[in-house]
């Protein structure tokens, strides 16, 4: 039985998935250091409880680049999200449109942007990586533009890929991994029935679009591996803009030198993040990394976070620590395999009664009432 968002969901998801996708999802780069602290230095903020306000009415919803959100929560890029669920990224952004919040679709995503956007009624967000083949690049660009994509999320922490040592162990990667991962499914049937055999084709659908001419997952993981770009500079992001005139996020920023680079090149917004602690581990937690680059540019462009959010309490944390809205990543991945789209809808509404005990408590009429004075005291950066 689901009662509590941060811990039944990830348990059912364990229990549906075969382990390599399960740690796939739930794994961090080598130590898992960032990806603890992501969470614990969450759970450690203090909120600060007031009473006797008069609380009756609470206003959740906030405006995003020309967007009113339902809650101040959009769901992240996740890759391979169709191997998750049947059809996955479909499903998702179908709870996310019906709850009133953005879905983002990753670049590795398994449906392509031409087989989820017209899923939803609402415009759809998408993550573009840098990835040395610019022709791809520019044709996802155009592709997303065509299927009415408002906004773009340019991810920019991944010059390289992070050794993720959990993946060798589960079969994900490693010796004999193909034959591990066929036992894995074997033994999961729910999972290879809904997703193995009826949620065909498992390929990465942007790319094969692009390429024409499908093929397995490994060719596609081989090709990624080989074209994510370490060159990377500000210059290529105005390659990009020229490409794009909609809103543009810079995902992946946990610096404030980093964040008054992306005021100055013009960005709409930024993702704060450390990428889930799939990246770098060692770096700041995403909630320690917040206060400071709230305090550089907080006002000239919109700030999303992400890491570690598993809660409508975390959300209330981040929006507090200086955040404007936030973004959902294993959260709602682990309702999506534990239960599709139902599982992501109910998640969403238990985010959003959390966020009205905690902004009740903490004496929030609205997300702008929600600020460093609702802490009793937060991390230093
Ligand atoms: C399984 C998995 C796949 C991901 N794939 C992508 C991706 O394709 N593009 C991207 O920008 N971020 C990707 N991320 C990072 C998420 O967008 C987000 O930053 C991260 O999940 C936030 O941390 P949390 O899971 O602790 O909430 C992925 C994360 C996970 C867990």
């Amino acid at each position: 039985m689901i009662i509590s968002a941060s811990t039944d969901y990830r348990a059912a998801a364990q229990r549906r998935l075969p382990p390599f996708l399960f740690h796939y999802i739930d794994g961090g780069a080598y130590a898992e250091h960032t990806l603890k602290r992501n969470v614990a230095d969450l759970a450690d903020i203090a909120l600060r409880q007031r009473v006797l306000r008069d609380m009756s009415e609470l206003n959740l919803g906030t405006e995003l680049f020309g967007e009113q959100l339902a809650l101040p929560v959009a769901l992240a890029p996740v890759g391979l999200t169709g191997m998750y669920a049947r059809r996955g990224e479909v499903q998702a952004a179908r709870a996310a449109a019906a709850k009133g919040i953005p879905f983002t679709l990753s670049t590795v995503s398994v449906c392509p942007i031409e087989e989820v956007a017209p899923a939803i009624d609402r415009p759809m967000w998408f993550q573009l990586y840098v990835l040395k083949d610019r022709g791809f690049m520019k044709n996802a660009l155009e592709r997303a533009k065509a299927a009415g994509v408002t906004t773009l999320v340019f991810t920019v922490d991944m010059p390289v890929p992070g050794a993720r040592y959990r993946d060798a162990h589960s079969g994900m990667s490693g010796p004999n991994a193909a034959m591990r991962r066929y036992l894995q499914a074997v033994t999961h049937p729910r999972w290879a029935l809904d997703v193995g055999l009826l949620g065909k084709p498992h390929d990465l659908g942007n790319i094969s679009t692009y390429r024409g001419n499908p093929t397995g997952l490994e060719d596609y993981i081989g090709w990624l591996g080989n074209n994510f770009d370490p060159s990377i500079s500000w210059k290529d992001l105005q390659w990009i803009r020229d490409f794009w005139d909609g809103p543009m996020v810079i995902k992946g920023i946990l610096d404030p030198d980093d964040a008054r680079d992306a005021v100055k090149f013009g960005a709409d917004g930024i993702v704060v993040s450390n990428h889930g602690g799939r990246q770098l581990d060692g770096v700041l937690s995403s909630a320690r990394a917040l206060p400071a680059i709230a305090d550089a540019v907080k006002g000239e462009l919109k700030i999303l976070v992400d890491s570690g959010i598993r809660t409508g309490l975390d959300v209330v944390r981040m929006l507090a620590l200086g955040a404007d809205a936030v973004m959902l990543g294993r959260a709602f991945v682990y309702a999506l395999a534990a239960d599709g789209e139902a599982g992501v809808s109910n998640l969403l509404e238990l985010i959003e009664k959390e966020m009205r005990v905690a902004m009740t408590l903490t004496g929030a009429k609205s997300i702008a009432e929600i600020s460093r004075d609702s802490l009793v005291r937060e991390l230093g950066a």
